[in-house]
């Protein structure tokens, strides 16, 4: 049962990143300019951070994440693909070209996560997390989130359809979470966030958050 769902994973990671690399092809033809995207984020600064490091819980952390990830958010934002945030959904419409989503990817991805958590991080989530997110729970069929999101949650080398999660906000993570699994948040490639999270209990969510949260 265990390997057939871990097939399944490699399978669906394998070709998620055939689908997303042939995306990222033709929409960056060549890389965003940091510079002339620090400008055009000023507007996002209010809700973000001025360098990408929010202030609110709800707000997630942009510095440090993969540009091309941004890019890609963006777009599902316009395209409706993405459908969590209306706030969201009415300034991801702002921006007017490819050219300005990946300068504004480049410019924080430039920038560097604060990491320190809004909350006092309860350690005994942490610790409880900590093992989860390398282990996955081989009873539900949950595959270990470090395989797809590396080490810490900081990513992956040449692998940015997987986010940089660790270091972000613990509410902000909880949400994602919840609606990955409950079909409010759909737009992850071949449906891989959706698989992982159908399976995690709310216990198991809130332990995640809170070790993620404490990352840097
Ligand atoms: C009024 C507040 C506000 C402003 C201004 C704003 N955002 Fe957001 N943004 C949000 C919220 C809230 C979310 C989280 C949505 C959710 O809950 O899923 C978000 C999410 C995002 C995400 C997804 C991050 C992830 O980790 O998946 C990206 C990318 C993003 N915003 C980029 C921008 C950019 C670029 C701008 C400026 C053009 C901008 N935002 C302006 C509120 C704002
Ligand atoms: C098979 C690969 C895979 C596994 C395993 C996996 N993820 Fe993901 N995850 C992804 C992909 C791909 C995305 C990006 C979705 C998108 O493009 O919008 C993502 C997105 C996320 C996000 C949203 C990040 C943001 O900034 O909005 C969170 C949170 C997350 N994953 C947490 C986890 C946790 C916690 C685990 C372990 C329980 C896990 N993931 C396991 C592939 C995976």
């Amino acid at each position: 049962m265990m390997k057939d769902s871990n097939f399944n994973l490699r399978y669906l990671m394998a070709s998620a990143l055939l689908v997303v690399s042939g995306v990222s092809f033709s929409i960056s033809a060549q890389a965003g300019d940091a510079s002339a995207g620090e400008a055009k984020a000023a507007m996002c600064g209010g809700c973000h951070g001025a360098d990408g490091n929010s202030a609110d819980g709800s707000f997630p952390r942009l510095a440090g994440q993969y540009g091309s990830y941004i890019v890609k958010q963006l777009k599902d934002f316009q395209f409706g693909h993405r459908i969590n945030n209306d706030t969201m959904t009415g300034m991801a419409a702002m921006v007017a070209s490819d050219e300005d989503a990946k300068d504004i990817g480049a410019f924080y991805q430039s920038q560097k996560i604060a990491g320190n958590p809004l909350v006092k991080p309860n350690q005994k989530l942490v610790a409880q997390g900590a093992e989860f997110f390398v282990k996955g729970n081989p009873k539900s069929g949950v595959y270990g989130c470090v395989n797809c999101h590396g080490d810490k949650g900081m990513g992956r080398e040449n692998a940015a359809a997987f986010p940089v999660i660790g270091g972000q906000h613990r509410d902000y993570l909880v949400k994602q979470l919840r609606e990955f699994r409950d079909g409010a948040r759909a737009n992850d490639p071949a449906g891989m966030m959706g698989a992982v999270a159908k399976n995690l209990t709310d216990g198991e969510i809130d332990a995640l958050a809170e070790y993620l949260a404490a990352q840097m």
